[in-house]
């Protein structure tokens, strides 16, 4: 189909958005802004397609986007920070349905190799998308029953499964129509659960983040079975985007993506007994004593972790920095890359509450100096500063780097009990004689601590 100088500028005009859009992206004073760039040119690209060719059934055209935009903002305004990466899951799983049965419906039209080859990629890596993204939802709800829907014969069956939907591939390429297009889609739907189930649950931001980039390929096949630019433009942004943002969160894991996809958390791992690690050697503390320890610190590093984004304490966290810094002490942040539920949850938090980016600092940063860190307050954080990780090669978490707050002078971890994390592991840092436990929710426990610090 050939595009009238002004589509093709329009289109263009599309592509420079969506670059632009995520370069804003990368980082937090540019966010915003970055999102509105990319939204811009999603808005202009959508234009764009509907005004090339014919367009059939615009009744069709608004409903959808009526169905579509009134479901969209009303998730994005329900739904809340903690609950985002189900959402992210969901949205993946929506592009991959989108791409493979638009993909389905050009299936008998498309007579060239190159689009049929296409629709045969878009339905396959679609169907991973939307069966994959639907197991990673359920799992991110911690629905247990989740884990069971893995296939017997592991590894084995998931090639078996690839090896047949390759083969379905090859019958559609070789004329076989609707019924191997359809075919291609049922085993790329089983293909995704076997993917996905057997994964443990503290993955699930790398699958999350890898669906993303499968939803982004099969976007682009899409756009190859429609010879649509600006689809296959969009798509590989999205499927290099995410295979980057994927890469970016095994290293800070210290993981290969075979071993998340087919390694030890699988398997579930050895699991230590909490009674084993804690029995009588954990030491409960008062707003009053962490106070007095403040008092004397004069360097305080404070970790944020999902337990920070449960009880909101983001400001009162602020107010209290704000306090010990004005007498005296230095105050700051250790973000570690996969603390809270999605990547950059602590960066988001914290920017809620204005606290200032310059006292945010990464994990390799904080480690280097953190012997020298008076006391370390950790609120809400439990697998990020598990120094398991560090010490056992049994465990779930061996070898994700964590932010070593057990070498700090002293440790007080806020939080509302023992329960485990993410990872459903104990952590022998809260048993560590170093350590103290202020047990209580975290925005409370905080407002207690503040008020015992003017007080003291
Ligand atoms: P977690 O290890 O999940 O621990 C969070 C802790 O917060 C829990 O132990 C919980 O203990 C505590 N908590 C919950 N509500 C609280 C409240 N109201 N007040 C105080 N504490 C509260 O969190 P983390 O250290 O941030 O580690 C993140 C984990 O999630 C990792 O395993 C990571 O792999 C996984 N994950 C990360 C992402 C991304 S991309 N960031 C996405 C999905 C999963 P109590 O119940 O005792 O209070």
């Amino acid at each position: 189909m050939s595009l009238s100088p002004l589509e093709i500028l329009l289109s263009l005009a599309a592509a420079v958005l969506f670059i632009l859009g995520i370069r804003g992206m990368t980082h937090p004073r540019t966010a915003v802004r970055g999102n509105l760039l990319g939204a811009l040119g999603m808005l202009l690209a959508v234009v764009t397609a509907l005004s090339i060719g014919d367009v059939m059934r615009w009744e069709w055209i608004a409903v959808g986007l009526a169905v579509g935009a009134v479901g969209g903002a009303v998730l994005a305004l329900r739904v809340p920070m903690t609950a985002m990466p189900e959402m992210v899951a969901a949205l993946n799983g929506f592009g991959g349905a989108a791409s493979l049965l638009v993909a389905g419906a050009f299936v008998g039209d498309s007579s060239t190799p190159v689009a049929t080859f296409a629709a045969a990629a878009s339905g396959l890596i679609g169907a991973v998308t939307l069966s994959g993204s639907g197991v990673a939802f359920l799992k991110l709800r911690e629905v247990r029953w989740a884990d069971r829907l893995a296939p017997p014969g592991g590894v084995a069956t998931t090639a078996v499964l690839l090896a047949v939907g390759l083969a379905a591939g090859g019958w559609l390429v070789a004329g076989g129509g609707e019924p191997a297009y359809w075919a291609i889609v049922a085993i790329g739907l089983l293909l995704g659960v076997a993917l996905t189930a057997p994964i443990g649950g503290a993955d699930m931001p790398v699958v999350i983040s890898l669906l993303n980039s499968y939803s982004g390929v099969a976007a682009a096949a899409t756009g190859f079975v429609l010879a649509n630019t600006l689809l296959i433009v969009a798509g590989s942004l999205v499927g290099a985007s995410g295979l980057i943002l994927t890469r970016i969160m095994c290293v800070a894991m210290n993981r290969s993506l075979a071993n998340v996809l087919f390694g030890r958390m699988a398997s579930g791992g050895a699991r230590a007994d909490a009674d084993e690690v804690y029995g009588g050697k954990v030491k409960a503390t008062s707003s009053v004593e962490v106070a007095m320890l403040l008092e004397d610190a004069r360097r305080v590093l404070v970790v944020p972790g999902y337990g920070l984004a449960v009880a909101q304490a983001q400001h009162v966290v602020r107010d209290l920095a704000n306090l010990l810094e004005s007498r005296g002490a230095t105050v700051e942040f250790g973000i570690h890359p996969v603390a809270g539920r999605m990547p950059g949850h602590m960066n988001v938090l914290l920017a809620e509450a204005d606290v200032p980016y310059a006292k945010l600092k990464e994990m390799d940063e904080v480690n280097a100096e953190i012997g020298e860190i008076d006391l370390a307050l950790v609120i809400g954080a439990n697998d990020v500063v598990n120094p398991e990780a560090r010490t056992d090669p049994q465990s779930p978490i061996a070898g994700m780097p964590v932010i070593d707050v057990d070498k700090a002078r002293t440790v007080v971890v806020v939080k509302r009990s023992l329960s485990p994390g993410f990872a459903g592991i104990p952590n022998p840092l809260f048993a560590a004689d170093n350590c103290l436990m202020l047990f209580g929710d975290g925005k409370k426990a905080l407002v207690e601590l503040v008020a015992a610090v003017k007080e003291g």
